[in-house]
């Protein structure tokens, strides 16, 4: 297992900032230990430690350029004709991240900022940790600072998506719940190359999910099962880790299918209740179990939608994704794996 990377040396994932422009791709990440509920919303310092695996194929992607001119941020999305002022909400969002990131750098101006994802907006894939995982690392590069992974993921963090403190390292990540500087970033346990696994998507719902996750973190301790996951995550983590650690899929998939159907169950049962889930989410589960019954190697987790990620190795990946297509309630598979993290963008969107 790898330690942290130390040293404030630029990482590879920064590119620079020509003419105080930069953009960045940012993949999105599949929790296998999840983060839900925090010790502080506003900062994102989470209730529990997390571990996840950054993907390869899907990716948010954000131009920004530093204007010291500018008095105003303006924040564009991509739209059906191509980049658009983005809606009031989102705006807002991105705005006051950008004034976080002004202040870390102690410049004045404004930013002007474009984004778009390549996989379907709210397909259950956590499109804000790769955005503003996107968006932190494209702002810091725009004006040429040097920052180490661990500050760049905790800048990411400070975006109120904390799950974007772990899109900013690629392969598999843990999140310690941390509470002083210095212990508030994600950590690499093991790069990409160590294990290829895959991740097939199985997307049974496109719309926005009804209720957030800023939201289900609020209401993730009023119900009575929410101790009960908090007695069963020491141990799970630690066999999330050593899984990890032995390329062990059986052994994984044991704990993270578990770990998913406890935190819905803690949704589900929080006052008020959140269902996720959708008749689509059960009938993938269902079939995830009979490939298993036919001896294919697939374990499936969610995160706070009723989408469903299949995980498997490349050998089975194939078979996983037809058996998920022929399902009704399914509307796409997205094929995707584990990654190496974030990348400079081929071309800038403005
Ligand atoms: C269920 O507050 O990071 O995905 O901003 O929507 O990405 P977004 O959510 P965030 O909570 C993530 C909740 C989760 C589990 C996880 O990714 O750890």
């Amino acid at each position: 297992m790898e330690q942290p990377a130390g040293g404030r040396g630029r990482p590879p994932c920064l590119p620079s900032g020509i003419g105080g422009k930069a953009t960045v791709d940012a993949p999105p990440n599949i929790a296998f230990v999840k983060y839900w509920g925090a010790r502080d919303l506003e900062r994102a310092i989470p209730a529990n430690r997390s571990i996840s695996m950054t993907l390869r194929r899907s990716f948010s992607r954000s131009t920004v350029e530093h204007d010291p001119a500018l008095e105003r941020h303006e924040v564009h999305w991509w739209g059906a004709e191509g980049l658009e002022p983005a809606p009031p909400s989102f705006g807002a969002r991105v705005a006051a991240h950008l004034d976080r990131l002004r202040a870390w750098a102690g410049v004045g101006g404004a930013f002007r900022v474009g984004t778009r994802n390549n996989f379907p907006a709210a397909a259950g894939l956590a499109s804000s940790a790769s955005g503003f995982a996107a968006l932190t690392l494209a702002t810091v590069a725009a004006l040429g600072r040097e920052a180490s992974v661990e500050e760049l993921s905790d800048l990411a963090r400070r975006s109120g998506s904390g799950s974007a403190s772990r899109s900013v390292l690629g392969g598999y990540v843990e999140w310690p719940r941390g509470w002083r500087r210095g212990e508030l970033h994600a950590f690499p346990l093991a790069p990409a190359g160590h294990w290829d696994l895959r991740d097939v998507i199985a997307v049974v719902e496109s719309g926005p999910k009804e209720t957030s996750s800023l939201d289900g973190h609020t209401r993730a301790r009023s119900g009575p099962y929410w101790r009960a996951r908090q007695r069963e995550l020491p141990a799970r983590l630690a066999a999330v880790r050593a899984a990890i650690a032995g390329r062990d899929l059986a052994a994984l998939g044991e704990v993270i299918e578990e770990e998913a159907i406890d935190l819905h169950a803690v949704a589900m049962t929080s006052r008020p209740p959140i269902f996720y889930w959708k008749p689509g989410t059960l009938a993938v589960l269902a079939a995830v179990r009979a490939l298993r019954g036919e001896g294919v190697g697939a374990w499936s987790t969610m995160d706070a939608g009723a989408n469903v990620h299949v995980l498997c190795e490349p050998t089975d990946e194939p078979v996983v994704a037809a058996r998920l297509e022929e399902l009704d309630a399914v509307h796409e598979v997205i094929r995707d794996g584990v990654g190496e993290g974030p990348r400079a963008g081929e071309v800038h969107l403005f």
